[in-house]
């Protein structure tokens, strides 16, 4: 089984304002707005979820097709994500148009103005996954982007038999419950936070058992609780693993996927997956943006041995990549 990652890939500009935005909007004036922010920290990173997932699955030894579109300024992320081992042959590049961006300005008081500009990735939908994937047996992850997109590729993945991973996230918000049921169907994971479980729940008017019904599998993360996976063949709770430090949450979601994946498409035991899915997530949460981490396969079994007793169950992986 070979990770087939679809979904965005973008830029974050991430601006800290040293001042309060509060003192900046006249009460009675807020029909006429023109304010602009002098900010003393630019910070450009590299990001969205399928770009982000397929980087920690090429920390691990894999090397993921990356599916997803990117434009003109894509050029130089994309040859580092190449050089780690990522397959770009599903990528789209769109000359004209800049890679999806996020732009967010904080204050001092953590208040935020931010605003996601869709760009190259409204024509991800333009891709069609049976021509970009060439692996008989692939697990292709689903995770956020164009809407369309993420339809389109659950429907191939049904009619081409593909195992699938039905990773909505944040666009659960925007994507109606009869959506979420359609594109959910059939798929070997679905894989949410708690919140957007419940969120998912809410919009479908199901309940939590009829999950089981839509898709084989149902992984749901719990934050700093670890995360709990609920199989045909019975619920597992899956601890977390214990960050140094906690710099930044950017991106640990992502970063538990690839872990996850990684378990999986290894032939591991879903308890294995999930732990590696705690571990690789930890990574993230200690430094700064969510692709600034750095580790190989071997380093990752130490610290999943030291984290929880050892590493035994890694082994299949190790000699694989030996
Ligand atoms: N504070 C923490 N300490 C240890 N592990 C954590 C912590 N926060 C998150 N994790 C790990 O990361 C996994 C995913 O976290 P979470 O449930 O917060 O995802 P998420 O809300 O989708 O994240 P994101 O903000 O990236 O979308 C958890 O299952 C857990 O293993
Ligand atoms: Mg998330």
């Amino acid at each position: 089984m070979r990770p087939v990652v679809t979904g965005s890939i973008a830029f974050d500009y991430l601006m800290s304002f040293p001042g309060r935005f509060e003192d900046h909007f006249l009460p009675g004036k807020l029909d006429k707005i023109s304010v602009s922010f002098l900010v003393d920290e630019l910070n450009l990173r590299r990001g969205g979820c399928a770009a982000n997932i397929a980087y920690s699955l090429a920390l691990l030894g894999e090397r993921p097709l990356l599916v997803g579109s990117a434009g003109s300024d894509f050029g130089p992320y994309g040859k580092d994500l190449e050089g780690m081992g990522v397959d770009l042959s599903g990528v789209l590049v769109k000359e004209d148009v800049l890679t999806a961006s996020f732009f967010a300005n904080t204050d001092q008081e953590g208040n935020q103005i931010a605003s996601f500009f869709t760009g190259a990735m409204q024509y991800a939908r333009e891709i069609s996954l049976p021509q970009v994937v060439k692996d008989p047996d692939p697990l292709v992850l689903i995770s956020p982007n164009d809407p369309h997109a993420m339809s389109r590729h659950a429907e191939e993945c049904r009619k081409e038999g593909y195992r699938f991973l039905y990773d909505p996230s944040q666009q659960i918000a925007r994507t109606s419950g009869e959506n979420l049921v359609r594109d959910s169907r059939g798929a070997w994971i679905l894989l949410v936070n708690e919140y957007e479980e419940e969120m998912f729940l809410k919009k479908t008017g199901l309940g939590r058992e009829d999950l089981r019904e839509l898709a084989e599998n149902v992984v749901v993360t719990l934050g700093a609780e670890g995360a709990e996976i609920r199989t045909p063949r019975g619920d597992f709770r899956i601890p977390p693993a214990r960050p140094e430090r906690v710099l930044d949450p950017t991106g640990v979601g992502d970063a538990y996927r690839a872990g996850l994946v990684k378990g999986l498409v290894g032939g591991l035991s879903w308890e294995t997956a999930g732990r590696m899915g705690s571990l690789a997530a930890v990574y993230v949460l200690e430094t700064d943006g969510p692709q600034s981490h750095h580790y190989d396969l071997r380093e990752f079994a130490e610290r999943y041995a030291a984290t929880f007793g050892d590493a035994k169950d890694l082994e299949p992986l190790l000699e694989k990549g030996a």
